[in-house]
């Protein structure tokens, strides 16, 4: 299992920026050009959050059963001297619980609002900000840090 859900992970993770790069778009121009929100921005708002609760759910799956994950909990005190053992064990999985608990709130609060224009600010600042989140948290192939590939095959 965890040789399907570990590439499945690296894979949606491109699905999580494309959306919300896109959601972000829409958002600013429907804030700055006082735009009406329709049904399209309602489904991506919706489509946004849904792909990163996904990402959650593989991401959870994946702490539980990770061989890094589970030397972290049972070598704590070696394993969070040890920089790649701690960022899985401990800073990507903070970061990213962080950055969905926002995509979630921001998109619950969008939904409430009465005004369209409320409604694009809300999902523009919420979002932007996890995005980041999100880019930063990321084992990016070029990080010297912690490298992942970016395309990991099945
Ligand atoms: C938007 C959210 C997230 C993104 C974009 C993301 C992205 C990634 C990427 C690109 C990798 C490297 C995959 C590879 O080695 O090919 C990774 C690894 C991992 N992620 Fe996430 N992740 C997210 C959320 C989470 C969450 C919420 C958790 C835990 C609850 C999590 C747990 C893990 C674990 C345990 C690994 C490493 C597993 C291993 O190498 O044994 N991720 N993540």
């Amino acid at each position: 299992m965890y040789l399907i859900l570990l590439p499945l992970h690296s894979l949606v993770r491109w699905l999580v920026l494309l959306s919300l790069v896109f959601a972000i778009y829409r958002a600013y121009r429907g804030w700055l050009g006082k735009k009406a929100y329709t049904e399209f921005d309602e489904r991506t708002r919706m489509i946004t959050a849904t792909i990163a609760h996904i990402q959650l759910v593989i991401g959870l799956w994946l702490y539980v059963i990770s061989p890094i994950v589970s030397y972290f909990l049972h070598n704590f005190k070696e394993g969070v001297h040890e920089r790649v053992i701690r960022f899985f064990g401990m800073e990507h999985i903070t970061m990213m619980l962080i950055a969905i608990t926002l995509i979630t709130i921001g998109s619950a609060k969008a939904k409430r609002k009465t005004t369209d224009t409320e409604r694009f600010k809300i999902m523009a600042i919420w979002f932007t900000i996890s995005l980041l989140i999100i880019f930063f948290s990321i084992p990016w192939s070029f990080s010297p840090l912690t490298s992942r590939p970016l395309f990991r095959p099945f």
